[in-house]
């Protein structure tokens, strides 16, 4: 994830929501949003929180000179696309978002649409949560938002007002659509349109190789690490005692992670049966999930939850995989930590802070867009220590103007824009292939 914070004028600072936290008259609200902070925020799908130690990243490192890194970044379980991503719009937990997984399915109707499909299934998204884009909207911003998950939804009526959702089949490698969609979010959406705030995603990690390390970043080194023959397959079927008659629903063959739906009365045989049953194969009731993983307390959960260890994942009948690499483990596996960058006049400089939790993000944008944020599961105290209480100089500004060209190289941005990245994800990029 990578945040990416413009601002209009040097005189934003993070007091400035303190001192004019009242909205409601139309001068007010006028003068708050003429001198907001702008905020971009870009997910980048399958970067490591330990990529830029891998391999040469002189950009990245500029960033982190520049402005705050932490150390790595913990992504709520499950960590796969979609509830992760949603998780950073809302600050809140998967089990309290409710978008619990890429797929929807219908337990009764046995329907399940996959990663694409699942994006346009408002009920879905819109379980209790507001996306940040609603919220900023609700209180006057103007909110964009390119390819991020969540963004075809409608929440309670509302839409994000600018957006741009990927066709069906979209090739997420297609560096020229890369430059586009940069060009239209700096250019367009920003410059031309004024929107304070946008989320952009793009669902390739080589970006940042293109980006931030060419030639020297190999990719493949990191594609590789769960791929092929290393990745081991648990085949429920051959688990004794386990009997798919004894299943009402099933969501297996999606990684690391599964989920039962015993039929009426089974639910003590299954888990008995699969308890145990497997070396690397951790079983739960859902009511038995540890706490520490938030991924319990949600209706669309289903009754059993299976975990495999780091390298494993889950089948049902076949190993079947064609996937390219893993992603959903325990969010304790250092190699699901995401990774982060923020720059921009708001930040302290060349500070490199602890790791803490992808839900504090959340608080941390709103603060940035002097919004009152819903209720969620993040705090910002946690992560405060990376603000700067006092404006930055003009001329400090106009550096920042100069870094933002340097580092991603965009001929549309303008004087006037400040910077703030932050960069963040961890998820692997078969989700396509599987979804
Ligand atoms: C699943 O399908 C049943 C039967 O059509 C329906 O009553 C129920 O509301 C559906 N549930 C979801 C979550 O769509
Ligand atoms: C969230 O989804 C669950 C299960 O589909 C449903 O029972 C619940 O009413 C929904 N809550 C809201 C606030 O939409
Ligand atoms: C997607 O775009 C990349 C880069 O242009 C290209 O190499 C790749 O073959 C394309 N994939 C498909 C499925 O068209
Ligand atoms: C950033 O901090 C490191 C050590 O914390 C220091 O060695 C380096 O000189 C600093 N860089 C800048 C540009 O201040």
């Amino acid at each position: 994830m990578l945040l990416l914070c413009p601002t209009v004028l040097s005189l934003i600072s993070s007091s400035l929501c303190a001192a004019a936290p009242q909205r409601d008259s139309k001068s007010e609200l006028h003068s708050a949003t003429s001198n907001r902070n702008k905020l971009l925020l870009i997910s980048f799908d399958g970067f490591r929180w330990d990529y830029d130690r891998d391999v040469e990243t002189p950009n990245l490192d500029k960033m982190a000179e520049d402005g705050v890194k932490a150390l790595y970044v913990t992504p709520p379980f499950l960590t796969i696309t979609s509830p992760s991503h949603f998780t950073m719009l809302t600050g809140r937990y998967i089990e309290n978002h409710g978008v619990i997984h890429n797929m929807w399915f219908n337990t009764t109707t046995q329907e399940r649409k996959q990663y694409y499909q699942a994006q346009f299934v408002d009920s879905y998204w819109d379980n209790g949560s507001l996306p940040i884009w609603i919220t900023a909207q609700k209180q006057g911003l103007k909110a964009g938002s390119l390819h991020f998950p969540g963004t075809a939804a409608t929440y309670k009526g509302e839409t994000v007002r600018v957006k741009q959702v990927e066709p069906p089949f979209y090739n997420h490698s297609d560096e020229t659509d890369w430059r586009l969609n940069v060009d239209k979010v700096i250019g367009e959406w920003f410059h031309q349109q004024n929107l304070d705030f946008v989320s952009l995603y793009f669902g390739e990690p080589d970006l940042a190789g293109h980006k931030y390390g060419p030639d020297s970043l190999n990719v493949k080194r990191w594609y590789g690490k769960w791929t092929g023959g290393q990745v081991k397959k648990i085949i429920l079927s051959k688990i004794p005692g386990f009997n798919f008659k004894d299943i009402q629903f099933q969501l297996l063959d999606y990684g690391p992670v599964g989920m039962l739906l015993p039929k009426e009365g089974m639910l003590e045989k299954v888990y008995r049966a699969l308890k145990g049953g497997h070396p690397h194969l951790h079983v739960y009731k859902k009511e038995e999930m540890p706490a520490r993983l938030h991924y319990s307390n949600h209706p669309r959960l289903l009754p059993i939850i299976l975990i495999a260890d780091p390298g494993y994942i889950v089948n049902g009948l076949l190993p079947l995989n064609n996937h390219k690499g893993e992603h959903g483990f325990d969010n304790e596996v250092m190699d699901m930590k995401s990774f982060f960058r923020v720059v921009g006049p708001d930040f302290k400089k060349n500070m490199t802070i602890d790791p803490f939790d992808l839900v504090d993000v959340y608080p941390l944008m709103c603060h940035l867009l002097c919004i009152n944020p819903e209720i969620n599961d993040g705090h910002l105290e946690n992560i405060k220590h990376m603000l700067v209480s006092s404006k930055n100089t003009v001329e400090d500004e106009g550096k920042t103007n100069n870094q933002v060209e340097v580092l991603i190289g965009l001929s549309a941005v303008t004087g006037f824009l400040g910077l703030v990245f932050i960069i963040t994800t961890s998820y692997t990029v078969w989700k396509r292939t599987t979804a």
